[in-house]
């Protein structure tokens, strides 16, 4: 895993948005894996902003999301469906985009589906992540097994408490998702780990710990051939 540290959350996301950038230029066919919660926002204002400039085109490329609550509707405030099209879909033309649904009515079948389509697209070349406090990737949580494929995945309280921050208190906050697997996640060919804030210092120190810790998932990245850890300095601990 390769570590760096950016001076501040603005310089980690002009670095992660420069990896699109020349992943782009490699590949304008590329497919990418999409994360939503708080971390990516600013990578997202600076791909809009590099696609509305003209210097990125990603309308050749094919996007994936991580993960989508489980059941919510799209059109509900805090589906990650309205939270992409908000912040990314709507203003940067992509040839397609795709989400695992939060209305689905047989489970399995859209879990199936939502492998094959990545499949059939060639596969995710550069796979955006975050991390939870407790080391979740997707909505991949802390577990004695993990899922190789996209699955139905039961919150934690740990991740149900942090998210409860986009939540009114009259929104019913879901407690289930349905996530890319442990295994969806490693095939991409390279990934990017946004991590940002003092909040996340404690949990990045533990993936340094130099032992594989199976109850943190992020550990199974430290496995992966191509994973870019990108950090602020308070995330680093610096
Ligand atoms: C989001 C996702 C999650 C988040 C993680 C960090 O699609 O899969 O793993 O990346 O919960 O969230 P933030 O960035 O809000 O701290």
């Amino acid at each position: 895993m390769k570590k760096v540290v950016c001076d501040n959350y603005e310089a980690a996301c002009i670095f992660a948005a420069d990896m699109f950038s020349k992943q782009l230029e490699r590949k304008p066919k590329s497919v990418f894996g999409f994360a939503t919660g708080g971390t990516p926002l600013g990578i997202y204002k600076e791909l809009t902003k590099r696609a509305v400039a003209g210097s990125m085109d990603f309308s050749q490329s094919c996007a994936f999301n991580l993960d989508e609550y489980y059941p919510i509707s799209r059109t509900h405030p805090q589906s990650f469906y309205h939270y992409m099209n908000k912040n990314l879909f709507s203003k940067v033309k992509f040839h397609s985009t795709d989400i695992p649904s939060g209305e689905a009515t047989d489970i399995d079948t859209e879990c199936k589906r939502y492998d094959a389509a990545i499949k059939a697209s060639g596969g995710i070349d550069l796979q955006l992540l975050g991390i939870g406090t407790n080391g979740h990737i997707g909505f991949n949580e802390p577990s004695a097994s993990y899922s190789l494929h996209t699955n139905f995945m039961r919150l934690t309280a740990d991740t149900i408490n942090a998210n409860s921050r986009f939540f009114s208190s009259e929104e019913t906050q879901p407690t289930e998702a349905i996530s890319m697997g442990i295994g969806t996640i490693f095939a991409a060919r390279s990934i990017i780990l946004l991590a940002t804030g003092a909040g996340k210092a404690q949990i990045v120190r533990k993936l340094f710990d130099a032992k594989l810790h199976t109850d943190v998932p992020a550990c199974f990245l430290l496995l992966h051939p191509d994973v870019t850890l990108i950090l602020d300095k308070e995330a680093a601990g610096a």
